[in-house]
Parts: C-alpha cells; structure tokens; sequence
C-alpha cells in the first residue's frame, strides 16, 4: 500500500501547550497549599505562576490558531470542536487572568472568590484539553501518518482560472495510490494516481468532513481517516459507509507531461 497522509500541525503547538497548563494548576495548586497552610511564601509563588500562565497560554494560542485556520478541514466536525476547544480555553485563561487581578499583590492572601474562580478555570482547560487531545486522537490532526513507501506529503495552491483548466502537477509527480492535496482557489481537491491513472474528487468526506487527502487510496478507493467511508475515486460513489452521499469527482487531462483539472 503506498499513500502520503499527514496533516501536521504548526511544530510550535504542541511544544507550548505544556506551560500553561502546568503554570497555572501550579497556580491554583501554590494559593490553595498557601490559603491551607498560611503561608505567604506559597500564595506569593501562586500569584507569579498565575500571570506567567496566562502569558505563556496567550503565545500558546497563536501556532493553534495558525492550525485552526491552516490545517484543520473546514465545514467538518473537527472544526467544530476546534472553535470550541479555542473558545473554553480562551475563558480559562479570561478566569486565571481575573483571579489575578483580585489579588492585585504577590502578598495578599488568596480569598475563596479567587480560589474558586481558579478552580472554575482549571475545569475549563481540562475540558479544552480534552478537546484539544480529541483532535489528535479522533481526528488525527497533527498526526505524521507514514506507509510502506509512501511518498513525501505533498500539498499546493493552484490559481482559479474559471473556465480554463488548472495546470496542476506533472505526470511522473505521483506514484500509483498516492495523493496530493490542491487547494484552488477557496475549494480543496484531491488530485491522485491510481492504476488507470489519474483522478481528482473533493477532499471533504460527506460524513463529517473529514479530510480525504489525509486518508489511504488503494485500487482506486479512498478511505475516509475518520471513521472509514469509502469512495470511489473514479466515479465518488460510496462504497462503505457511514457516509451516505457520493463526493464531486473531476477530471483530469494529461498534456504531454502536465495534467490539467477541469472544474
Ligand atoms: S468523516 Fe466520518 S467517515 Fe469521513
């Protein structure tokens, strides 16, 4: 089986995550020990682990949003849950951020207001984290697929001519069964090489928009990396469920050694 998938996110994301995640429970984890205890020493270390959380959480969401818009399909499921993972971490980092003005001072003592609005956005970005841990793990974003002599992952922007063929690759580019992912003009395509030669068809999965580019082509099927519809590449009937609807197929020309999409 030969196939590229990959639908890396920015290398940044998951370097920075760590920090405001440990940053701030350790905030909630020094004003509650320090609250317990009366130690000054404690809720002093809380207050400056609170504000470097929501920093480092601020620098964490710019690779995430280049992800959010770069890399994860739009119109699907994922994206879904993306705009939510983005939004409740946003506001557990709004909640850190207002306990940290209610101190005001390294040396004031935490009060239950502070402690409970702390507590409040750690469940918050538990529940993103969660989220975030869905899109890798169901939806696969981030994840560096390889297969037996794959080819290297190949994405490109093409420019809209309408009504002229788009010139969008060489004939030799792709090996039998691998696939690259065009993005023409706003639409995402799927141009790739079966035994008959080449195909193109829509790169969303009529399920829950999972991204096909990102999935495995065999005999001239395509299965879906989310949860496993399968398409034909020629045709886009389904072959297998759970996806009902067939996928816009085009069709490719080949002229001398360039081939050309027809929209
Ligand atoms: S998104 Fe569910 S099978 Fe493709």
């Amino acid at each position: 089986m030969k196939s590229r998938a990959n639908f890396l996110g920015h290398p940044l994301h998951p370097i920075l995550i760590p920090f405001p995640l440990a940053f701030l429970t350790g905030a909630l984890a020094f004003d509650a020990a320090g609250w317990c205890w009366t130690r000054p020493d404690w809720w002093s270390v809380g207050y400056y682990l609170a504000i470097a959380g929501v920093v480092m959480g601020l620098v964490a969401a710019v690779p995430g949003l280049i992800d959010y818009f770069a890399v994860v399909p739009p119109n699907s499921s994922a994206k879904q849950r993306a705009t939510k993972h983005m939004l409740v971490n946003l506001a557990a980092l709004a909640l850190f951020a207002f306990s940290w003005l209610l101190r005001g001072d390294p040396s004031a003592a935490p009060d239950g207001l502070t402690l409970g609005v702390q507590v409040l956005g750690l469940v918050l970005l538990t529940s993103g984290g969660w989220m975030g841990g869905t899109l890798v793990y169901r939806n696969v974003i981030g994840v560096d697929h390889r297969y037996a002599h794959a080819g290297k992952w190949r994405e490109e922007r093409v420019e809209d001519t309408p009504g002229a063929p788009v010139t969008v690759g060489k004939a030799d580019e792709l090996k039998v069964n691998q696939m690259k992912l065009l993005h023409v003009g706003s639409r995402r395509i799927v141009l790739g090489r079966t035994e008959q030669g080449y195909v193109a068809f829509d790169d969303r999965c009529t399920h829950k928009g999972g991204p096909l580019s990102d999935g495995v082509m065999i005999c001239g099927t395509v299965q879906c990396p989310w949860h496993g519809s399968q398409f034909d590449t020629a045709t886009g009937a389904v072959k297998a469920g759970p996806a009902g609807d067939s996928i816009a197929t085009y069709r490719v020309e080949q002229h001398g050694d360039e081939l050309r999409l027809r929209l």
